[in-house]
């Protein structure tokens, strides 16, 4: 088995968690967030405000460390002010903290300085859509590697199954 540095890195960094999750695709070994599903206890004030821009990420996507950043700079938030009262505002880091707990991967700071991680510059997502062309990623249809319902119909819910993937015209 081959495991790249960066890999190694990441592991120790997080504390040595099992590579239970990982694929085989092309021949490469990778992980990939396994919880995806988001729970039925899911707040509405979470569906609502995390809802209204994009859609509402699945929580599993990004570790407790990565949900605790977005909620700490909701002022700056991608260039847009995402801030909340204060009691929606306790829900929702709540209920993030509790829904991505199963999350081990490492916190993935953003490479553009000043804002909260990304999902989209992780290195998992980063792998995981390697066969995304650039004209792909360009086309209107899909406007933002952000918009994953644009490919991912129940992303919503949590469903990225490869085998539900259509990339739109
Ligand atoms: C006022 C609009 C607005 C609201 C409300 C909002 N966001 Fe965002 N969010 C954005 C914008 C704009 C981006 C950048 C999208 C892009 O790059 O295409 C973004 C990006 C993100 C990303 C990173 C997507 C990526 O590229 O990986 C996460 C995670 C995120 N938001 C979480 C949240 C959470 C959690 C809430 C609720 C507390 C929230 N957002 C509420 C506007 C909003
Ligand atoms: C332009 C279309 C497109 C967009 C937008 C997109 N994806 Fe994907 N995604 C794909 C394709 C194509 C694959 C399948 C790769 C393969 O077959 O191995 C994939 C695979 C995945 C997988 C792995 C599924 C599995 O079964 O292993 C996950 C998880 C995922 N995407 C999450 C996301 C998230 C989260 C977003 C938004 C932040 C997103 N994707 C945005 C096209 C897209």
């Amino acid at each position: 088995m081959r495991i790249p540095i960066l890999t190694l890195c990441a592991l120790s960094l997080a504390g040595g968690f099992a590579l239970a999750d990982d694929d085989h695709h092309g021949g490469k070994k990778y992980k990939r967030p396994k919880q995806l599903a988001v729970p039925l206890s899911a707040p509405k004030v979470w569906t609502a405000e995390c809802g209204s821009c994009h859609i509402a990420y699945p929580p599993g996507l990004l570790p407790p460390a990565a949900w605790k950043q977005q909620m700490d700079t909701l002022k700056h938030h991608y260039g847009s002010n995402a801030t909340l009262d204060k009691a929606d505002e306790q829900a929702i880091r709540d209920f993030l903290a509790f829904a991505s707990q199963a999350n081990r991967l490492p916190l993935e700071p953003s490479p553009k300085a000043g804002e909260p991680p990304r999902i989209t510059t992780t290195r998992w997502f980063i792998r995981k859509h390697d066969e995304v062309t650039a004209e792909q990623w360009r086309r209107k249809s899909v406007g933002s590697k952000a918009n994953c319902q644009a490919c991912h119909a129940g992303a919503e819910k949590g469903d990225f199954d490869d085998d539900r993937v259509q990339i739109p015209r």
